[in-house]
C-alpha cells in the first residue's frame, strides 16, 4: 500500500478531490463528521442515515455512488459509534471496516477522511499508525511456502490520509511504514517452517539486513562460542545437527560516545523440549520459539528504514533444542560464560540457558540499557493471556524508569505489556544442591522464576525482560506470527532519540 498525507481546507476542498473513494464517518445518533457534512450538499448522506441503511455502529459501512457534492466516484460511510467520544475501539473497527471495503472495490486510490484528531486520549500520530499497521495486516500473506500463491491484494493501492500534514505527522507516517515493514519480517521469519528457518537462516537474514542498511554484523560460530566459554548456550545445542549461530548487529546512528541500547533475542528455531521432551499436540508451534530473535531482526529493519539516530546493538542467540544421544540430560551441570554453574533440571527450560550467556556477552557494549525478548514461559500465557507481553525489571529508580518507558511505548503503539515482579525472594526457588543455580524453580510463578534466573546475569547494567510467549503468535484457525513486540520496541527506541 502506498500512503500519503494531505490537508483539505477551504481552498483545497474534500468535495473537489478526484479519487476512487472517500471514506467519512457517521455516528449512531445519525450525526455525521465534518468531511461528511461537506460532501452532503445534495442530501444523499442525510437520506442514507434517515433510511436506516447505515446505523453508525462502529465498523458498519455503506457505499454510495454518485454523491452530488463529491468529485469522488464513491463515498464510503463508515460507522464510528458515539459522536461525543470517538473511542480507540470505535476508530479501530471503523478503520478495519474501511480497509476491508477498499480491498474489494473497483478503485485503486482512495482518501480516508475519518476524524483522525478526535480519538479519545489519542493523538493524530496514533491514528496514522493505526491505519498503516491495519492496512499492512490486511495485505500480509502466508504463502511463502505454498506452491500456488494466494491472489495478490486487489482494490485500493493508494491511500491519502486527510489530516494536517505537519512535520510530526509526516514523520509518524514514515515511522509507521518502517514499523509495518519490520513487523512483516518478524512475521515471515516466525511463520517459516523450522526446517527452513534454522539458526543459519537467521544469520543469513541478519547479514542481508546488514548489507541493505549498512549495519555492522558479526556471526559467531561454535568454535568462537567455545572460546568465549558460553557453556550454557552450547549445552542447548548438543542434541542438534544444526550449527548454533550467535548474531550481533550494530546500528551506530547516534553519537559515537553514546552508550547503546542492546536488544537480545531468544532464537530457538525449534523447541522440542530436548530430553525433557514436550507433548506431541501443537508441538509444531515451537517453530515460533525464535520470535524474540525475529523481533530483534524486525526492529532492526524498522530502525534501518527510519535511519534512527540512536546506537542500537542487536544480539540473537540461535540454535535448536533437540533430543539425541548427545543431548544435555536432566541433572547435567554446565558452566555459563559469567562463571555461574547451572544444574539443568529440565532441558525444556532452554531459553534462559541461551539468554544468560547472551546477556553476559552484552556487558562488553557498556549498554545504556539491555532489553531481552523471549518466548520464555508457557506460564506467561496463563498469567496474562494473549493481550499483554510480560515485562520484568528490578525495582530501583533506574529500573522503574525503564519499565515506565517500555510500558508507555507499548500503550503508544497499541502493543502493550504488563509488569510482573522480580524479587530476590524468588531466587530461593532456583537453589540447587549441586550447582550455583537450577534452571527451573520449585512449582509456582514459572514466568517470575525464569525472569529471576536471567536477573542473575544482568547485574552490571540496567535491564528489562519481555516474555512474549502469549503475544508473538496466534494459534488456531488464524495461526500465524503477530509481529509483536516490534511496535513496542521501535517506539521505545524512537522515543529515546
Ligand atoms: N518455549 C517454551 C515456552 C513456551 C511454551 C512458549 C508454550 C509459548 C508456548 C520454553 O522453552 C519452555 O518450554 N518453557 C517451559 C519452562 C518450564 C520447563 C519451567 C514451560 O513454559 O513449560
Ligand atoms: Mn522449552
Ligand atoms: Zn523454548
Amino acid at each position: 500500500m502506498d500512503f500519503s498525507i494531505k490537508a483539505f481546507d477551504t481552498k483545497n476542498t474534500i468535495t473537489s478531490a478526484k479519487t476512487g473513494c472517500v471514506a467519512v464517518a457517521v455516528f449512531e445518533n445519525k450525526k455525521m463528521s465534518q468531511a461528511a457534512k461537506a460532501l452532503d450538499q445534495g442530501g444523499e448522506i442525510t437520506a442514507a442515515l434517515k433510511s436506516g441503511d447505515i446505523t453508525g455502529k462502529p465498523g458498519s459501512t455503506l457505499m454510495l455512488r454518485g454523491v452530488s457534492g463529491a468529485a469522488a466516484a464513491r463515498v464510503l460511510l463508515v460507522g464510528m459509534g458515539n459522536d461525543q467520544t470517538v473511542s480507540e475501539k470505535s476508530f479501530t473497527s471503523a478503520v478495519t471496516a474501511t480497509l476491508k471495503t477498499f480491498a474489494s472495490i473497483g478503485a485503486t486510490d482512495a482518501i480516508i477522511a475519518l476524524p483522525m484528531t478526535d480519538v479519545k486520549d489519542r493523538d493524530v500520530s496514533w491514528a496514522v499508525r493505526c491505519v498503516v499497521i491495519a492496512a499492512n495486516e490486511g495485505e500480509f500473506r502466508t504463502d511463502a511456502q505454498k506452491s500456488k500463491k494466494d491472489p495478490a491484494p486487489t482494490g485500493v493501492r493508494k491511500i491519502t490520509l486527510a489530516t494536517d500534514a505537519n512535520a510530526q505527522v509526516k514523520a509518524t507516517l514514515a515511522q509507521s511504514i518502517a514499523i509495518a515493514n519490520g513487523m512483516n519480517l518478524t512475521k515471515e521469519l516466525g511463520n517459516l517452517s523450522p526446517n527452513v528457518c534454522t539458526p543459519t537462516y537467521l544469520a543469513n537474514t541478519a547479514r542481508k539486513l546488514a548489507a541493505e542498511f549498512k549495519f555492522g554484523v558479526e556471526v559467531l560460530e561454535r568454535k568462537q562460542l567455545e572460546a568465549l566459554k558460553m557453556g550454557s548456550f552450547l549445552s542447548v545445542t548438543n542434541g542438534s545437527e544444526q550449527p548454533p549461530k550467535f548474531i550481533v548487529l550494530k546500528h551506530m546512528g547516534g553519537k559515537a560516545k553514546d552508550a547503546p541500547v542492546v536488544l537480545v533475542g531468544k532464537g530457538i528455531t525449534f523447541d522440542t523440549g530436548g530430553i525433557s521432551i514436550k507433548a506431541g499436540p501443537g508441538m509444531d508451534e515451537m517453530k515460533y520459539d525464535m520470535c524474540g530473535a525475529g523481533s530483534v531482526l524486525g526492529t532492526f529493519r524498522a530502525i534501518g528504514e527510519m535511519g534512527l539516530k540512536l546506537n542500537v546493538i542487536g544480539i540473537v542467540a540461535a540454535c535448536e533444542n533437540m533430543p539425541s544421544g548427545r543431548a544435555t540430560k536432566p541433572g547435567d551441570i554446565v558452566t555459563s560464560m559469567n562463571g555461574l554453574t547451572i544444574e539443568v533440571l529440565n532441558t525444556d527450560a532452554e531459553g534462559r540457558l541461551i539468554l544468560c550467556d547472551a546477556l553476559t556477552y552484552a556487558e562488553r557494549f557498556n549498554p545504556a540499557v539491555v532489553v531481552d525478548i523471549a518466548t520464555l514461559t508457557g506460564a506467561c500465557i496463563v498469567a496474562l493471556g494473549h493481550h499483554n507481553s510480560g515485562l520484568f525489571t528490578r525495582s530501583d529508580d533506574k529500573h522503574e524508569a525503564l519499565a515506565a518507558e517500555l510500558l508507555a511505548a507499548g500503550k503508544q503503539s497499541s502493543d502493550t505489556a504488563w509488569r510482573l515482579p522480580i524479587e530476590e525472594i524468588y531466587n530461593e526457588q532456583l537453589k540447587s544442591n549441586f550447582a550455583d543455580l537450577a534452571n527451573i524453580g520449585t512449582p509456582g510463578g514459572a514466568s517470575v522464576t525464569a525472569a529471576c534466573f536471567l536477573e542473575n546475569f544482568t547485574r552490571k547494567y540496567t535491564w528489562a525482560h519481555l516474555d512474549i510467549a502469549g503475544t508473538a503468535w496466534k494459534t488456531g484457525a488464524a495461526k500465524g506470527a503477530t509481529g509483536r513486540p516490534v511496535p513496542l520496541l521501535a517506539t521505545f527506541l524512537i522515543n529515546r532519540t
